[in-house]
């Protein structure tokens, strides 16, 4: 036993594919499930998570401010840390009772005899509670005190401090405002935008739910022509800063982000709504803007198409290589890279913080990147892995070789042994090792960074932040970010529209916007249409002559390589 390492013995004991607050979360309500209690008992379950998880964040809250003011402290953990001790930092109170309500009321799950609550389900509540938070629904409501319960025939918030949820409409009754906000909300199980036949919206629903579902569809239609027509902008109350992790939170794996003009239609509303978004990715091309371009081509396009001007623009950043590359988005809709040194350069500016890269020692860099090679190469050469190394300048890959694939189990040993032997060694850089899903990878730096230089450099702070990623497994890249923001943990891209949908919707921005006839003409006009044949859009050959070349990037390497290699790496 003496040389297994603590973090190994973790590892026999603890399962490192799992979630330690999910896996706590559900074996709670297992009890209850399996005493069939779960439809009386659920919601108070979920009540006793947000006391426990309001206590943890007072305890650790005193601890810290106790040592910022040089206070003799002794760390005492909270109930929480002492039954999940893998539990971070939550960063706002997260009303889990209202988001449980709200789905149960959705989907029945308290009504269900075989199946309990699954992972899955509990992953979508605590989703639907960190939006709720943030898009600051319980303003005026006590921040420390239990949320009151959402009844479903009645009051919401019944009474006590003026709680505002959904922006309830003139008119609308609290029962119909309760309806929308669960039929907005939630997951993209029933998204009304998902069928265009309307099918989901037969038999069970009410008057209000399938002129809701018209609403929805007719949104799609109108709204491609309306964005420019928006009523005056006001902040959104709701994240300043939206870091978005890149490969299977905005594009499949591997894949670019062509054409998805929905997610691309939440993004640009965020943008005109004062949001600042930053992708931040661990693919690293260095400033080699056009590879991060490529890799975003639909969705600068379609910023593009719909005119995207002056400031909302100069909000879009990609962080590339984690923390490695900053580039922003210019006037001509190209990426270009950001002053790094000098007054107002972003490795400048956040030099206070001891891990940004512009603390970093090369000598120290290079220790990372030959511990990391060697490390792969013995991982690969005992698992007899159908695998090549790539080492970039602050990076280190072990990718299939062309047309071959390597397993989950061969990939997590490999990072698990990586992680230990820098954990143990007198590297004091923050690094990255994580399995991909078809890759794994030693970055030099993390998102926890990357996240932290975005706040400072552009002054938001942490509760002020999301990060929404699909790799919050502790053998993945976004799980470095859950210590410097609350997270929204997606597994798609379909996942992450129905997170934004929710989030612009919450926050009050209109997505059903109606068109203002003489908006309209004057538009016609712009687009060089005099007639009656609707609005024309402008063919644009560059990004048909990109879609159709016979040269793909390699996403690993960032080199071109013929359509035909590329396409098959896509496994
Ligand atoms: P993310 O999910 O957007 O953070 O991207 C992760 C994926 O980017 C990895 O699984 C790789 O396939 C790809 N990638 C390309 N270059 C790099 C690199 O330099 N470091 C890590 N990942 C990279
Ligand atoms: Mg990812």
């Amino acid at each position: 036993m003496s040389n297994i390492s603590s973090r190994r013995r973790n590892y026999l004991l603890t399962p490192h594919r799992r979630d330690g607050l999910i896996e706590w979360m559900k074996s709670m309500l297992m009890h209850s499930f399996v005493l069939d209690a779960l439809d009386t008992t659920g919601a108070d379950t979920f009540s006793h998570f947000e006391v426990l998880i309001d206590e943890h964040r007072k305890m650790t809250d005193q601890y810290l401010d106790d040592i910022s003011q040089n206070n003799k402290s002794t760390f005492v953990p909270s109930r929480l840390k002492q039954l999940v001790p893998q539990v971070g930092t939550f960063y706002t109170r997260l009303p889990l009772r209202k988001a449980f309500e709200a789905y149960n009321l959705k989907y029945g799950i308290t009504s269900r005899r075989h199946i309990c609550i699954s992972f899955n389900e509990i992953r979508h509540i605590l989703n639907l509670a960190q939006i709720i938070a943030m898009t600051d629904m319980y303003k005026g409501g006590s921040q420390l005190g239990l949320l009151p319960p959402l009844v479903p025939n009645g009051n919401i918030g019944g009474g006590g401090g003026g709680v505002a949820h959904h922006e309830k409409k003139e008119g609308e009754t609290d029962d119909q405002a309760i309806r929308a906000w669960t039929s907005m909300t939630v997951t993209p199980r029933r998204e009304v935008d998902d069928k265009s036949d309307g099918s989901q919206y037969s038999g069970d629903t009410t008057p209000e739910e399938r002129s809701r579902a018209m609403c929805d569809r007719s949104e799609s239609i109108a709204i491609e022509e309306a964005f420019s027509l928006l009523p005056d902008r006001t902040a959104l109350p709701g994240p300043k800063l939206i870091c978005f992790d890149g490969d299977q939170t905005l594009y499949s794996d591997g894949a670019n982000f062509e054409s998805n003009p929905r997610l691309a239609k939440y993004l640009f509303l965020l943008l005109k709504h004062g949001v600042t978004i930053a992708v931040v990715t661990a693919a690293g091309y260095e400033y080699q803007a056009a590879k991060y371009e490529l890799r975003l081509s639909g969705l600068l396009a379609y910023f593009k198409e719909k005119g995207l001007k002056g400031d909302d623009l100069e909000r879009f950043y990609i962080f590339g290589g984690e923390c490695n590359y900053l580039l922003r988005l210019g006037a001509d809709y190209k990426l270009h890279a950001v002053k790094e040194n000098g007054p107002g350069g972003w490795m400048n500016s956040t030099k206070h913080m001891s891990e940004s890269p512009g603390n970093w020692s090369e000598s120290e860099v290079k220790s990372v990147l030959d511990m990391a090679e060697a490390s792969f190469n013995s991982s690969m050469e005992d698992q007899n892995m159908r695998a090549r190394i790539i080492r970039k300048k602050r990076s280190v890959g072990l990718i299939p070789k062309a047309d071959e694939k390597i397993t989950r189990e061969a990939l997590d040993e490999a990072v698990l042994r990586i992680q230990s032997e820098l954990d143990n060694s007198k590297i004091n850089l923050p690094f990255c090792a994580f399995n991909g899903g078809r890759d794994a990878w030693v970055d030099v730096g993390n998102k926890r960074v990357g996240v932290q230089v975005l706040q400072s450099y552009l002054g938001v702070p942490p509760e002020e932040s999301l990060h929404i990623g699909d790799q919050f497994l502790n053998t993945g890249n976004d799980f470095a970010a859950r210590s410097v923001c609350p997270c929204v943990w997606i597994t798609s891209p379909e996942e992450t529209s129905y997170i934004l949908k929710s989030i612009l919707r919450l926050a009050g921005v209109p997505l059903m916007a109606i068109l203002n006839p003489v908006d309209y003409e004057d538009k016609k006009q712009v687009n060089g249409d005099k007639g009656n044949k609707g609005i024309e859009k402008k063919v644009d050959f560059d990004e048909m002559e990109r879609r159709t070349s016979r040269l793909a990037m390699d996403v690993f390497t960032g080199e071109m390589i013929p359509l035909q290699r590329a396409a098959s790496r896509d496994v």
